[in-house]
């Protein structure tokens, strides 16, 4: 859905690389156009000496398909470029879609400026359209399950157990009517959790795809 806006977004984000940037590389399918993108100015060699720092397996894999260096070091990383499953107008975040939510807050977190790209569609006034992912030990995991939706939500491990995140973990997406982002420090206290995919006061700015225009948000 709206693959022209990701695309649209993703290429205004790509106008902020420049040669010997260390990038943090997001996950998903709006992440995956930018960094087709940055492949292509990579190997026509109009930008050199990226390093990048993946935040999945399949971020990974598909930075090094494109001659781009990669690192598991967060130091000194400027700009981490990723996509969201909904945002709000103060740049707080769902994520955890492609059950990636662990390794990309790590390096968020630790990251100079966080550049998020999305569709419009995933702009909401209040978290609450997506289930909120959560990533949990695979360890009396159906405790950690109730316990989870004792803080007013319904709770569904994805895939019926079938996926298991590049750590090895559950998630479980859990539906709120409302996902106050008061409830990522509430969940993640619970034992048996990983982590939480609301990300709050990280982000710094949103592309945001509208038809063939991009549309920032700063904070
Ligand atoms: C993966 C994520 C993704 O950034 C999020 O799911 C958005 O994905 P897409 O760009 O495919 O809509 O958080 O864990």
């Amino acid at each position: 859905m709206y693959e022209n806006e990701k695309k649209v977004s993703a290429m205004e984000a790509l106008k902020h690389v420049h040669s010997n940037m260390k990038l943090g590389l997001g996950t998903g399918s709006t992440t995956k156009y930018f960094l087709d993108g940055l492949g292509e100015l990579v190997k026509s060699g109009k930008i050199t000496g990226i390093t990048g720092v993946p935040t999945s397996l399949r971020t990974a894999d598909l930075a090094k398909s494109y001659g781009i260096k990669i690192e598991n070091n967060l130091e000194g990383i400027e700009i981490d470029f990723d996509g969201a499953d909904e945002f709000d107008g103060s740049g707080n975040l769902i994520k955890g879609g492609g059950g990636a939510l662990v390794r990309e807050k790590i390096v968020a977190y630790n990251s100079k400026e966080v550049y998020i790209m999305a569709d419009h569609s995933k702009f909401s006034e209040k978290l609450h359209s997506f289930p909120l992912p959560v990533e949990v030990l695979p360890f009396m995991e159906d405790v950690t399950k109730k316990n989870i939706e004792k803080t007013g939500c319904k709770a569904t491990f994805r895939d019926g157990k079938n996926f298991k995140s590049d750590n090895g973990n559950y998630i479980l997406d859990c539906r709120f009517d409302f996902t106050d982002v008061a409830l990522e420090k509430k969940i993640k206290m619970i034992p048996g959790v990983v982590e939480v995919g609301i990300f709050s006061g990280i982000t710094t700015k949103v592309f945001i795809g509208e038809n063939e225009k991009c549309r920032v948000m700063d904070f």
